[in-house]
């Protein structure tokens, strides 16, 4: 699948206030920094659809992007930023579980992992979570580009031991590097057929 259109339609701090569900929607979480943004941007072809920062926590609100005039993306909100007081969080907690638990059109999350870095407690967490709610999520690894090819396959694999001690089996999992633009195929026809089973 090819994207041929790509709108950033509006930044919301409630799900009252995401666009109207009438088309399918892939969801984008992880800890800050892990690459939410610089995805978008890769998946769309687009340089700064979403905005991207080295500083943690940029993205602050629900943002919601056309594409194609077809499906939907939200760039959600980063966890897990140490610099961020408990009020903060509780407010991020509240909208994060009210937008997965009642976003009718949801299609898929997006879990992002950066490669490099080891299964951490609050991901672990977020995903059981994710599953307890029923909520139909993938996991994405960024960054792939900061390693070699062996170091990819080794964090995987450890990512995978982790994951079978509470599920049953490993969801379906993507490679990808925002700076190679490595598994963009991969993701897109994903979307691509989830979008037809879904019409
Ligand atoms: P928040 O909105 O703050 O939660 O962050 P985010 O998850 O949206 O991350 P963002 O896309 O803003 O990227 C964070 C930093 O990681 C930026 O400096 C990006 O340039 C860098 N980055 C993201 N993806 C990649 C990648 O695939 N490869 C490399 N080398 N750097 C990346
Ligand atoms: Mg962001």
């Amino acid at each position: 699948m090819q994207v041929h259109k790509a709108e950033y339609l509006s930044s919301a701090v409630k799900l009252e206030d995401c666009p109207k569900p009438v088309h399918p929607e892939y969801a984008f979480i992880g800890r800050s920094n892990v690459g939410k943004s610089s995805l978008i941007n890769m998946l769309t072809d687009n340089k700064s659809l979403a905005h991207i920062s080295s500083t943690p926590g940029k993205t602050k609100t629900i943002n919601h992007f056309l594409i194609d005039d077809r499906w939907f993306i939200a760039d959600l909100p980063g966890y897990g930023y140490a610099r961020v007081s408990q009020v903060e969080r509780a407010k991020w907690e509240k909208m994060i579980r009210n937008y997965f638990s009642k976003r009718e059109n949801l299609a898929c999350v997006f879990v992002l992992f950066d490669i490099r870095v080891s299964p951490q407690k609050n991901d672990m967490e977020f995903i059981e979570w994710l599953g307890k709610n029923g909520v139909p999520f993938v996991i994405v690894f960024t960054k792939a580009d900061k390693i070699s090819q062996r170091e990819r396959e080794v964090s995987v694999k450890v990512y995978k031991t982790r994951i079978l001690e509470s599920w049953e089996e490993v969801p379906q999992l993507f490679i990808t590097s925002a700076e190679k633009k490595l598994g963009r195929d991969a993701m897109l026809e994903f979307i691509d057929s989830v979008n037809k089973q879904l019409s």
